[in-house]
């Protein structure tokens, strides 16, 4: 099995330019496919435009749709008038509150483990308005142009009525929210003000982040249909169940009439989720008595699908002669509203990265009348870790010790909150490979002492982490066919991490076959039951699904093998699956090949499913992933423009399944992280409650010329208690990059800028 992967491996790789850092880091054979960097198998469908989007699936008699959004922020909707709209050429109907079916509101994620509602607010059920940019009407035409056109014929008038928009002013009113993600909002340990108060060395700092927007490549986008009492859908998501089981409660109609499909999904973050396009588009598609495709445009993906919401925090260090602390203390307050439940949990990074001998982590949460805010790749970590590293690099500086020399001195022997044995953690060791690959020792401490003409050069580090997740529930399905090919199927996500293809290596290896006879089957809600592809746990999940399904299927195929075959007699821990067969695991004569158990059984085919165990090993363990993030600036000394021109992250995420996957993963969220440290701000008016830059004219994202070549390393060291020894690796590039930058600025510069993003006015 492994010289036949190997084969695939040269087979394939030509296609793809070899990337000389993938090469390095690929260990083609240790561990089968998995370890290597097989190229993902949706690519070639996707290069060539044959992958089909959720917006671009065909329906005979299809409407399109579009949307006509609230300019209020809150009261209600004084009159409407469709009357010009429902003129205009090719309209098929413009759906309102008045003549939209009755439809219950959202279970809210997070309130059940099922639900995927985004708010619990009702859709377009009466005049009220709550946010401003709330869906007040859809307009369903023949074409797209005709949708869009009749859109702005809606003549929409308000009773405003007075709103929270003041974010400042709101912090006043805050308040803990009852849990954030299941853990408690505060954690307090000792008398953290006293020691800090105490303490002969202190930083106690404010740090501001901003509201973020999503901006996926792919907009989102539904084209739906009623066939009788059935519901099709296509979609663009990373929660294909929880969608379905949402909306089976708003329509309600029974889970099963309703299939979602979303093979195909142009990136994710969090913000694939459930908001009130689908259930407009379903709604309307009721309606017309026709299929309808909701795509929203990018003002729109702005208007109605939430994203990161703003901070406040505190972190105080109070530090002793020796560098160890006395007090850790990280608080704040987040905006949320009152209809949805994202706390952004930003002490996160600080109950388990340093040793202190008291503790105080609060988060608090103030409503706001806006648009719910959701998940954004490593929510409440990348902002989080923005501050607590931030404000560990002005410690280390008032403490004169390298800042890689203050986290060893912090380096804690267990959880020092929670008290927990860590699982697997080497961060020093990504610190200390990360610093000898990155030139860490030509740092000059001092700020503003490395020039060139113009150019202030400087360099920073800051520590990334997330933690590792794994979803309950999930089950997987494994066919296996007298030919010697396995379909794996899950419902699961593919949103261009590498999903497919990372679970046909771990499946191939698993069943001792090459990967190239191996299919995973996703993106559909026909399948086995996935989990969310959130919280970089759908790898995990996935694993330990099909690790139960093989269990099942080996068990079956020794039963079927019967008292004729050289396995006759052995159990199932005495065997393997190797070379497309079962073997004893250390006598290489007694083996027989699926197809000979098979044809013997008289089968054509054998399948196996089961369901994943239940996620005990995060509640035994901590279990967290780590990270160095080494960045070089150079600030223009005239103009405050900051450019990076270095940067590396050095990753400790147990076992690399595909290393090219890994290097773009870790690549891609280390690009998220410098737009956030750099350039990224959803500008929301205060006054209005409007967001005035909803288009990627105005909203800036970094672009080819803002991205220095990034250099990605790892230890590759397993975690023996999560499947596949593999941490998820989604998000944690983005943590730790906003304090990386940010403190190479001061490096270069000597100016600290505690709010982000780094703008050059800020440096001037
Ligand atoms: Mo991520 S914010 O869990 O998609």
């Amino acid at each position: 099995a492994k010289q036949a992967a190997a084969g695939v491996l040269s087979k394939l790789r030509p296609e793809t330019p070899p990337d000389p850092l993938i090469a390095r880091q690929a260990t083609p054979g240790k561990h089968g496919s998995l370890g290597t960097s097989v190229p993902r198998i949706d690519g070639p469908r996707k290069v060539r435009g044959k992958a089909r989007f959720a917006a671009e699936v065909p329906a005979e008699h299809l409407t399109y749709g579009a949307l006509v959004f609230s300019s209020i922020p809150r009261g209600r909707i004084a009159s409407l008038d469709t009357a010009a709209a429902e003129a205009a050429p090719g309209v098929v109907l413009v759906m309102t509150h008045r003549n939209a079916p009755r439809m219950k509101p959202p279970a809210g994620f997070m309130s059940d483990p099922r639900a995927a509602g985004s708010s619990t607010l009702p859709v377009m059920q009466d005049a009220s308005i709550h946010w401003n940019g709330e869906p007040v009407a859809i307009v369903l035409a023949d074409s797209q142009e005709q949708a869009d056109h009749a859109a702005t014929l809606v003549a929409v008038t308000y009773e405003a009525a007075p709103a929270r928009l003041n974010f400042a002013q709101q912090i006043s009113q805050s308040h803990q929210p009852e849990s954030v993600l299941g853990e408690p909002p505060m954690i307090e340990t000792g008398d953290a003000e006293a020691a800090l108060a105490g303490a002969p060395i202190k930083v106690d700092i404010t740090y501001e982040t901003p509201r973020h927007s999503h901006a996926a490549i792919e907009p989102h986008a539904a084209t739906v249909w009623w066939d009788g009492e059935d519901l099709v859908i296509h979609d663009t998501t990373q929660m294909l169940h929880q969608t379905r089981w949402t909306l089976a409660g708003v329509f309600g109609i029974p889970e099963n009439r309703i299939r979602i499909l979303s093979p195909f999904v142009g990136g994710g973050f969090g913000g694939k989720g459930l908001w009130n396009h689908q259930i407009l588009a379903v709604a309307a598609a009721k309606l017309a008595g026709r299929p309808v495709r909701l795509a929203l445009s990018r003002e729109a993906v702005f208007r109605i699908a939430g994203g990161r919401t703003l901070t406040r925090q505190r972190v105080a260090l109070g530090a002793k002669a020796d560098g160890t602390l006395a007090a850790l203390i990280h608080t704040g307050t987040v905006a949320m509203t009152e209809h949805n439940n994202c706390p952004e949990q930003f002490t996160f990074p600080a109950r388990h990265l340093y040793s202190a001998e008291t503790f105080l982590l609060e988060q608090r949460v103030t409503d706001m009348d806006m648009l719910a805010n959701t998940f954004m790749r490593a929510p409440g970590e990348s902002v989080g870790t923005f501050a607590l590293e931030t404000a560990m690099d002005e410690l280390a500086e008032r403490l004169a010790v390298d800042p890689i020399e203050l986290r060893r001195r912090l380096e804690p022997q267990q959880d020092p909150t929670s008290g927990l044995a860590f699982s697997s953690r080497h961060m020093l060791k990504t610190f200390t490979d990360g610093a000898a690959r990155f030139g860490w020792d030509r740092r000059n401490p001092v700020p503003g002492s490395r020039r060139e003409g113009e150019w202030l050069i400087g360099l920073g580090v800051a520590t990334a982490t997330y933690p590792y997740y794994r979803m309950p529930g999930g089950a997987a399905r494994i066919t296996l066919t007298r030919d010697g090919e396995a379909r794996v199927a899950m419902a699961s996500h593919e949103m261009g991490m590498g999903t497919a293809t990372v679970q046909a290596q771990a499946s191939a290896d698993r069943l001792g076959l090459p990967v190239e006879r191996v299919t995973f089957e996703y993106g559909d809600t026909a399948l086995p039951h996935g989990t969310v592809a959130g919280g970089s746990s759908q790898t995990a999940t996935i694993a330990a699904a099909v690790t139960a399904a093989s269990g099942k299927l080996i068990a079956d195929l020794l039963q079927r093998a019967g008292n004729d075959s050289p396995l006759a007699g052995l159990s199932a821990a005495e065997v393997e699956a190797r070379d497309g067969g079962l073997g004893h695991r250390e006598k290489p004569e007694l083996f027989e090949s699926y197809a000979s158990i098979l044809s013997r059984a008289g089968l054509e085919e054998l399948v196996a499913e089961a369901d994943a165990p239940p996620p005990g090993e995060a509640k035994q363990f901590s279990m967290h992933s780590y990270g160095a993030q080494f960045c070089e600036v150079r600030v223009n000394a005239v103009t405050g423009e900051t450019r990076v021109s270095r940067f590396l992250g050095s990753f400790d995420c147990g076992r690399i399944l595909n290393p090219r996957m890994a290097t773009s993963q870790f690549r891609g969220g280390i690009i998220m992280g410098l737009g956030l440290a750099l350039m990224e701000e959803t500008q929301f008016d205060e006054r209005s409650g409007r967001v005035m830059n909803p288009s990627l004219a105005e909203y800036h994202v970094p672009v080819h010329a803002d991205v220095p070549e990034i250099d990605v390393i790892w230890t590759d060291i397993a975690d023996p208690r999560a499947p596949l020894g593999a941490h998820g690796i989604g998000e944690i590039g983005i943590t730790g990059v906003g304090a990386a930058v940010a403190n190479a600025v001061y490096n270069a510069t000597g100016k600290r800028v505690r709010s982000l993003p780094i703008t050059l006015d800020k440096l001037l």
